[in-house]
């Protein structure tokens, strides 16, 4: 007897690191990143539906607003993709309780399309690998490969090479900062490039180090550049000391990293009096939750 409902969580990610390469002739840049999941995650029931029915999709959640609930949502995408590459009819509803800010760098999206894979893969017992959903994945967006896998990897390609890492991560506390903005990713990429070619040097990447790790993300200036008022929060939590400030991905979210959870508290306290935006502090989490 097969489950007719699966809940299936959806964690945020946070690339630690991010180097980007030059824009590739298929529109793409090649990156190398570490990426890891976060204890900030959104959270999916998805319910068998009678043959026929179709993808329907129901968004709630502190989160939700602005998230699609028709085709332009990736989840939908993704179980319509893994549904034509099985052969099966993609009969399923899908409730999206959503936490993670949308167009945050936090990539709330592919990780609800990573996690819809790996729900749908058992609800409808297709008996796909790893890698079979990753491929898909790869189809999907940059960053969903590495939500198919959920755990601290290093990352390339243009985001569909994964390698989990080796080592455990030491523990990192980390304090999200959301101006609640909406930043383009592939505006931001743009940007970048033009910067790059404009400067006579690249400009200096300002690099942190946190517990042994080191932090930078080279797509920092360009998501500034691009969001004026994402840079004017930047500058004014940067003149109140906050260590190691960085940008998440391609923004809007900021965030700082500490290795204790007191720090942390410290700081998102002082943050929390100054800014013009919702903080949190979360965990970096080693391994996957586990699916119900
Ligand atoms: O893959 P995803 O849809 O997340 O990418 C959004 C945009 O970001 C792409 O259209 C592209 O402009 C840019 N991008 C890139 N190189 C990557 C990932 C994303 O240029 N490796």
């Amino acid at each position: 007897m097969h489950a007719n409902c699966i809940t299936e969580t959806a964690p945020a990610k946070l690339n630690l690191h991010l180097a980007i390469g030059p824009l590739q002739p298929d529109g793409y840049h090649t990156l190398d990143s570490i990426m890891v999941p976060l204890d900030l995650h959104d959270t999916l029931v998805l319910t068998r539906l009678p043959a026929g029915s179709g993808v329907a999709i129901a968004v709630s959640g502190p989160a939700a607003t602005g998230v699609p609930a028709d085709h332009a949502n990736l989840v939908y995408k993704a179980a319509h993709a893994l549904a034509k590459s099985a052969g099966v009819s993609p009969d399923v509803h899908i409730t999206l309780d959503k936490h993670i800010p949308a167009a945050g760098g936090l990539g709330g999206g592919s990780s609800d399309a990573a996690a819809t894979l790996r729900a749908l893969n058992r609800l409808w017992d297709l008996g796909c690998t790893e890698s079979d959903l990753s491929a898909l994945a790869a189809r999907l967006g940059s960053d969903v490969p590495f939500c198919v896998i959920g755990r601290p990897s290093r990352v390339s390609g243009r985001g569909e090479v994964v390698t989990p890492l080796d080592l455990p991560l030491p523990d990192l506390w980390i304090v999200l900062i959301l101006p609640g903005l909406a930043v383009s990713t592939a505006e931001v990429y743009r940007r970048l490039d033009a910067m790059r070619q404009s400067a006579n040097r690249a400009a200096a990447v300002r690099k942190h180090r946190v517990a042994g790790i080191e932090l930078f993300n080279e797509l920092e200036d360009a998501a500034l550049d691009v969001s004026p008022r994402l840079k004017e929060e930047f500058r004014l939590l940067d003149s109140l000391g906050v260590p190691g400030l960085m940008v998440a991905g391609s923004g809007s979210t900021l965030f700082a990293a500490f290795n204790s959870s007191e720090d942390a508290n410290h700081w998102a306290q002082r943050i929390e009096t100054h800014a013009r935006a919702a903080v949190a502090v979360r965990r970096v989490v080693s391994g996957r939750a586990t699916a119900t």
